[in-house]
């Protein structure tokens, strides 16, 4: 087996969990690249669900290794609370997961200016997970962040003192909200050295190693392609690149390391948190069309890590070309084709409209894209159950036709089709 990249290519919640999971039988390696907690990955297998947002989603797998790598943000807490559930789930955590003495830390402080920062803004607020994830890449930039290797280093107190006196400094006198105490800090450090120490390790060496002694590797994306600081919805993005590229300088591994792309793709699109979003539905705030409301209800469209509604909207290959061309990605994982089920006609965006012009590709601005009216190719619907199908004859040909057009307007074949949540749901296509 290759190794190969799986990054989500609309905003998020494409179904990386599943696919990866999925994909992990074929591997000896699952690896993190960026992101953090923000992620919610869901894996279901045999009906019962499993949510990740920092392990990575090859764990159930014996003999996987699972790394998290220098690129990613890391909240110890929720690691911690994860990889105990996972232990009292019978999994050998301990044994399967290294972590990478260069990922950075979200701590408490983190958090708070976090939420600080989205009540400020008030209506215009990005709508963040809420995890820290900003603030702690921004401390990474700055060069100030607290990375696993410092809690081993005797400057970590001094650097504590000095990251909390500035942001408690922001949080008083900016934002006029409570400080935060020195002594929670502390406790969540305590809790890194206990648990997370045991699993610190140099992964790029490892990966390093176990490349040349021909292991294979799948590297798992958090997000997806929109959330991209640099080739998003900025600034309804999240902090770190999401891209595939994310993966090399995420783990200190080199291009020729990689064979293959795979981008995880929705048969619909969804986004949580404010932004764009041309093809859009059906939200919490007013937009009520029965398509939209079919995929929200149907898809169960709730965020993983937060539980918000999410939005729902139509296809979008704007969205889809802009995300295959930034990843470079190889081929497609459509997930959630069931949801369309028993929907009269499905609708794909091919490109949009503004101010009488045709536009064929993600403008740069935020308020430019907001403005971009889809341009909508109609398709017959099906009456068919394709949920749980489990090879291609089970497909309707309308669900079929649909797919040759994502193929089409995408640039890219379909390799992978999914029909369900679970481990089993799954169609292999030749792409
Ligand atoms: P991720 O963040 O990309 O891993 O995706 P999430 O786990 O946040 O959201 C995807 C949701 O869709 C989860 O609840 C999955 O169990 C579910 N899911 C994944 N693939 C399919 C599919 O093909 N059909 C259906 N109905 N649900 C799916
Ligand atoms: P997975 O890996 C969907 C969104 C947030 C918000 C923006 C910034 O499960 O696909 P952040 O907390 O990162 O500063 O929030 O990014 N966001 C996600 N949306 N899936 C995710 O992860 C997300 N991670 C962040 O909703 O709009
Ligand atoms: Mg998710």
């Amino acid at each position: 087996m290759s190794n190969t990249i799986a990054v989500g290519i609309q905003w998020g919640d494409e179904g990386k969990g599943k696919i990866v999971d999925l994909l992990t039988p074929d591997v000896d390696i699952v690896a993190r690249f960026q992101g953090g907690p923000n992620a919610g990955h869901t894996l279901v297998i045999g009906g019962e669900k499993t949510v990740l947002h920092l392990v990575p989603s090859g764990i159930l797998h014996d003999n996987t290794l699972c790394l998290i790598g220098n690129g990613t943000v890391v909240a110890p807490e929720t690691i911690v609370e994860e990889m105990d559930t996972l232990l009292a789930a019978g999994i050998p955590v301990n044994e399967r997961l290294r972590i990478s003495d260069r990922c950075q830390l979200i701590l408490p402080y983190h958090r708070a200016l976090d939420a600080a920062r989205e009540a400020a803004k008030g209506k215009a607020k990005i709508g963040t997970t809420g995890r820290g994830i900003g603030p702690a890449y921004e401390d990474k930039t700055a060069r100030r962040g607290i990375r696993l290797i410092d809690l081993v280093c005797p400057e970590l107190n001094e650097k504590i003192t000095e990251n909390l006196t500035w942001t408690n400094f922001i949080l008083r006198e900016y934002f006029k909200v409570p400080s935060v105490e020195r002594s929670d800090v502390d406790a969540v450090l305590e809790l890194a050295r206990q648990r997370l120490l045991p699993l610190m390790d140099d992964v790029t060496l490892i990966l390093h190693e176990r490349h040349k002694a021909g292991d294979s590797i799948l590297f798992e994306g958090a997000q997806g392609a929109m959330l991209d600081v640099d080739h998003g919805t900025y600034p309804f993005v999240t902090s770190s690149n999401t891209v595939s590229g994310a993966a090399l300088a995420g783990l200190g591994i080199g291009p020729n390391m990689i064979d293959e792309v795979l981008g995880i793709v929705k048969a619909y699109t969804t986004r949580v948190g404010a932004g764009p979003f041309p093809t859009e539905l059906y939200n919490d705030s007013g937009m009520d069309d029965a398509s939209g409301r079919h995929l929200a209800e149907k898809g169960q469209e709730f965020g993983s890590t937060t539980g918000r509604p999410r939005r729902t909207g139509w296809f979008d290959a704007v969205v889809v070309r802009h995300a295959v061309r930034t990843g470079g990605v190889t081929g497609l994982a459509v997930t959630k084709l069931d949801v369309l089920d028993g929907l009269p006609e499905v609708k794909l965006c091919v490109a949009y409209e503004r101010d009488g012009k045709r536009i064929e590709s993600i403008p740069a601005d935020a308020a430019m894209l907001e403005d971009c009216t889809p341009v909508y190719e109609t398709l017959p619907g099906w009456q068919e159950i394709t949920f749980g199908a489990r090879s291609a004859a089970q497909i309707p040909v309308q669900a079929k036709a649909l797919l040759k057009r994502i193929e089409e307007v995408c640039e890219c074949p379909v390799t992978l089709l999914s029909t369900g949540p679970d481990r089993e749901h799954i169609i292999h296509l030749q792409g």
